[in-house]
């Protein structure tokens, strides 16, 4: 069975090891260790090496400016990323290279070659700026996975306008928080997208968000064809449809330049409180080290075929299918739907249909397919990959193995890269032509990165031992601030350790210094790889007219890595039938999104608490997880705890 529960200590037991083939070597983008020293040696020389061979309008005046935790890279210069986008290309043979290759869940094909790309972002841009948005003005996305998405947001970027992107998958309260949040003047959405054969519905969501966001003037929609155009309301004055607009766009748009610290873009993830935090990134370190990142670490030639199955609403799709990808000149995979329609064989064959050289995406997805057999992936020849890449959440040796064998016929480096939407760029990873991989292990920091791992003193852990892991140096691609929130950016970040910048995951390092990332010592989960914080979801449920009181878990699960369980007092009177529990759980999912669906509920009179009041989630874990209770010493009435998982172990049974 896959062993997500691994103990650490048998990791750190695993034999494996794979070193850089010959030939890899060979023709590898880095090749030996030498960018580790010179980045050691010279931070900034490094990152301005890095930064030279991009197009500037104006050339910086200091690569960084460091005054804890306030990072400016590049601090002076002036530019605008679509130029190093798209742009640039234009004078060489790109040109008519595919930047996207795309493909609908239905099946259509779509390719954006850099002069079509260009085209069209010129033409969104001016659609933008004709319906009002001006150069700092924010403008919400909330789209499925279809080449409209990176236009509108390098439209966004061409006129200087930060882009806030919300995931297809959250429900109409989460884009109304997001949207308020950021004070987004623009919405731009589509009539629906497709999932598994199944509509989500957009744009009814959408209406039902904007209704109560005061700040939104206008709203594009685009027409994906999930509904007949007839039967999608257009509120008069607020709604256009986005080849309306495109029609009438005019083709040139000069590029805005903007400051290197101009905010390129706000993207919510979750914390340890219910409210999601707006996460800035600006636009020169973060074009510096996505770019370099993406080349180095994918390996990236110019002829590859490369393909990140992340969604564009996330993090991973904003650095690595958008902006890395497209500053290198890649020709980029870009497909809409689910991994299983209509069968489970649909990414094999989108691979060997487009050739794929380089795949990346999540330990999730291999856990998935690893459960339905290698057959699927056998009947397709994927003999073009040559790298492999995973992302979101720890490996378990198992599916990296199985990664390694079945998809890349053992033939193909895996590199495990740790990162998050606050680093904006990879940061723990191999380089696959220098590295030796350890699967489990994500290895080792990329050059110039300095991370460590520290006790509860914020004193460095000898070699050998885990503890917290943290940053000690700023990189180009930081988050800069928490929008509206610089309190909370210094909070959250900076004040566990002084000095250093704290991650929030747990992490051991090996007795050679491999990092094996331990998941989240915070109250967030990883499910699937997306980050859900238990406070939301409590929060979701308690909102519910029958609940009193709820605490939420996340519970190791073979495929997702965790599933979320909850623990909800109902209120008197109430009865905690199994109406109920699809009841609250459909609460949840039309609350926050259908990814927060807490997998488990469990009806409890009581929560184990502290004497002060506090839930004690820890407990609740090793009762969902089936382990040996923890320390109950500070219990109110250890008794009660018993008792709970007793019934608990009853209800699953
Ligand atoms: C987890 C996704 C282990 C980690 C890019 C981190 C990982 C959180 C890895 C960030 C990995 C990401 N190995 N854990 N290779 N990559 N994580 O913000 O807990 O969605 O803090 O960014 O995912 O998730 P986020």
């Amino acid at each position: 069975m896959v062993a997500m529960q691994t103990p650490i200590e048998a990791l750190l037991e695993e034999g494996r090891k794979f070193a850089p083939g010959e030939a890899f070597i060979q023709q590898a983008n880095v090749k030996d260790h030498s960018i580790y020293e010179k980045a050691k040696q010279d931070l900034e020389g490094f990152w301005a090496e890095q930064a030279e061979q991009f197009v500037w309008f104006k050339k910086w005046d200091e690569v960084l400016k460091w005054e804890c935790p306030w990072a400016q890279w590049f601090v002076g210069g002036e530019l605008n990323i679509t130029v190093n986008c798209i742009d640039r290309h234009l004078k060489t043979w790109r040109r008519n290279k595919a930047a996207f290759i795309w493909e609908g869940e239905p099946g259509e094909e779509r390719v954006l070659t850099y002069a079509d790309l260009h085209r069209e972002v010129c033409k969104f841009a001016n659609v933008l700026k004709r319906l009002g948005v001006m150069k700092g003005d924010r403008v919400a996305l909330y789209l499925p996975m279809i080449p409209e998405l990176p236009i509108a947001m390098l439209a966004c970027a061409r006129i200087g306008a930060p882009h806030t992107i919300v995931f297809g998958g959250f429900s109409a309260e989460s884009l109304r928080d997001r949207i308020n949040d950021a004070q987004a003047k623009v919405l731009v959405t589509a009539d629906g997208g497709w999932r598994r054969g199944n509509i989500v519905p957009l744009k009814r969501n959408a209406d039902e968000a904007v209704s109560q966001c005061p700040s939104i003037e206008q709203v594009v929609v685009v027409h994906r064809g999930v509904m007949d155009a007839t039967h999608v309301p257009l509120h008069e004055g607020r709604d256009h449809w986005w080849h309306r607009l495109m029609e009438e766009a005019p083709l040139h748009c000069e590029p805005e330049p903007v400051d290197s610290e101009h905010p390129l873009y706000i993207l919510y993830t979750s914390g340890t409180t219910a409210k999601p935090k707006g996460v800035v990134h600006t636009t020169a370190g973060y074009m510096v080290g996505c770019a370099a990142t993406h080349r180095w670490i994918f390996d990236l030639k110019e002829e590859d075929v490369y393909w990140c199955t992340a969604d564009i609403g996330w993090v991973t799709g904003h650095s690595y299918i958008v902006y890395g990808p497209l500053a290198n000149g890649t020709t980029g995979v870009m497909y809409e739907g689910s991994p299983d329609y209509p069968a489970w064989d649909r990414w094999w064959s989108i691979i060997e249909k487009y050739g794929v050289t380089v795949l990346y995406t999540t330990p999730t997805a291999i856990r998935a397919f690893m459960r339905q057999g290698e057959g699927h992936p056998r009947r397709h020849d994927l003999s073009s990959l040559r790298l492999l890449g995973t992302v979101g959440e720890p490996i378990n040796p198992e599916a990296w193995m199985w990664y390694r064998e079945h998809i890349g016929g053992a033939r193909c480096p895996v590199v495990d890269t740790w990162w998050q939407t606050e680093t904006g760029m990879i940061l723990i990873s191999p380089l696959p032509g220098v590295t030796t991989t350890k699967p489990g292990s994500a290895t080792t920091p990329f050059p110039g990165v300095e991370a460590d791992v520290v006790d509860e003193q914020g004193r460095s852990v000898p070699l050998g031992g885990g503890g917290y892991l943290v940053l000690k140096k700023p990189w180009p691609a930081m988050l800069r601030t928490l929008y509206g929130d610089p309190d909370r950016y210094v909070q959250i970040y900076w004040s566990r350790f002084p000095g250093m910048y704290f991650t929030g995951d747990g992490c051991k390092r090996d007795k050679e210094g491999y990092f094996w990332l331990l998941g989240r010592v915070d109250d967030v989960m990883n499910v699937s790889g997306h980050r859900i914080s238990t406070m939301e979801v409590e929060s979701a449920l308690v909102y519910h007219p029958d609940v009193a009181e709820a605490a939420v878990t996340g519970k190791a699960h073979d495929v997702k890595g965790q599933a979320i369980t909850a623990f909800v007092t109902l209120k008197a009177g109430v009865q905690g039938t199994q109406e109920k529990v699809d009841e609250l759980k459909k609460h949840v999912a039309t609350k926050i999104g259908p990814l927060a669906r807490p997998d488990d509920i469990f009806f409890t009179a009581e929560l184990p608490k502290t004497r002060s009041g506090k839930i004690m989630r820890r407990l609740l874990r090793d009762i969902a997880e089936g382990r040996a209770l923890g320390d109950t010493t500070t219990l109110a009435d250890p008794t009660a705890v018993q008792h709970l998982r007793e019934m608990y172990e009853e209800q699953e049974a």
